[in-house]
């Protein structure tokens, strides 16, 4: 029978088996699926795993902070965090495109990763044990979609760190594999996951870069970041997070209008709310949340959040608009 006990128990004898007393990395991005992928092969295998989380600078309120103290509190997991704010900051610098942005921060994202890769790839060469395996969150779903192979990965090391060979080969371990999202979702409960990571709404790699229509800047950054912090607690509040699919919360940086604030004209940011709802986000319906929950995600902002004296809601559905915005 399919219990989610059941999964854990043959997941992890399954990767015990296949590690042996070889090393393991695996990418943690502060989403559900590589955060269950890591916790199982964790449970599994223990400290011959190493956790990276590349911290792009673009995360939102205290999820950085979940994933160093919650999620290495619930998996005793061994986690390199890599402070790379500054330097997705620089390379984001005066970029407007919303494609520019994407590229830029995939190409960092990778670069930022591969180093940490070869670091711990290096230390761990020292210790005459290996690292062979790259761990995967890939769901069935995904495993469905690319035609259902599975096999190993490569990193190019063009840092040259420690005489590593040029082109280095992993084995995947990919425990989710078989699973859906919503068991996935169940087995990271069983595993004693907290509920923030469990159950988190779907969140762009490129994070809130793509949620300043305009240049991002750390400032910006950490206007949106209250804003959203505002917008996610009262939705919370509100029992309403089962329900929504997700709600980007994007800054108009461009654009200013003028408002009254306190006993001053002010000329300020918009601040856009895009609750929606959907099952796959390949189309979506936008959400009609209860006007008092409006109201006190638009009061709470105007009144919390410096430089924003306006909230508006996206009635866009998807077609035509996509979920994001840029
Ligand atoms: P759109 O904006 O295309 O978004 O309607 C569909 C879903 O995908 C998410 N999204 C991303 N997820 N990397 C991700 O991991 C990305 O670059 C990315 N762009 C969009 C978006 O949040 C929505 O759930």
């Amino acid at each position: 029978t399919w219990t989610t006990h059941n999964v854990v128990e043959e997941q992890v004898a399954a990767i015990r088996a296949q590690v042996g007393d070889k090393r393991a990395i695996c990418g943690l991005s502060g989403g559900v699926d590589s955060a269950v992928a890591a916790a199982l092969v964790a449970r599994a295998i223990g400290d011959q795993l190493t956790c990276v989380y590349v911290d792009h600078g673009l995360m939102r309120k205290g999820e950085t902070e979940q994933v160093e103290k919650d999620f290495v509190a619930a998996t005793g997991v061994k986690l390199k965090v890599v402070d790379a704010e500054e330097r997705f900051l620089s390379a984001l610098a005066g970029v407007t495109d919303p494609e520019e942005k994407r590229k830029i921060i995939g190409r960092e994202f990778i670069r930022v990763f591969e180093q940490a890769q070869v670091e711990i790839i290096a230390e761990a060469g020292a210790t005459g044990q290996p690292v062979e395996f790259l761990v995967q969150g890939t769901l069935y779903p995904d495993v469905v979609e690319s035609g259902g192979g599975t096999g190993t990965a490569n990193i190019k090391s063009h840092h040259n760190v420690g005489g590593l060979p040029e082109d280095l080969e992993f084995q995947l371990i990919e425990p989710l594999r078989k699973l859906f999202k919503d068991e996935v979702r169940m087995v990271g409960q069983e595993l004693g996951l907290p509920e923030e990571i469990v159950q988190r709404q779907p969140f762009p790699g490129p994070g809130l870069g793509i949620r300043i229509v305009g240049e991002v800047t750390k400032e910006r950054l950490d206007l949106l970041r209250d804003a959203d912090a505002i917008a996610r607690a009262e939705l919370t509040a509100a029992g309403l997070d089962r329900q929504i699919w997700q709600c980007p919360v994007v800054l108009l940086a461009d654009v200013r209008s003028v408002g009254v604030q306190g006993d001053g004209r002010t000329y300020g940011h918009p601040i856009v709310l895009r609750p929606v709802s959907s099952e796959d986000a390949m189309t979506a319906d936008w959400s009609r949340l209860p006007y008092e929950v409006l109201e006190r995600i638009s009061t709470r902002i105007t009144n919390e959040v410096r430089d924003v004296n306006r909230v508006v809601v996206d009635v866009t559905s998807k077609p035509p608009g996509t979920i994001e915005w840029e």
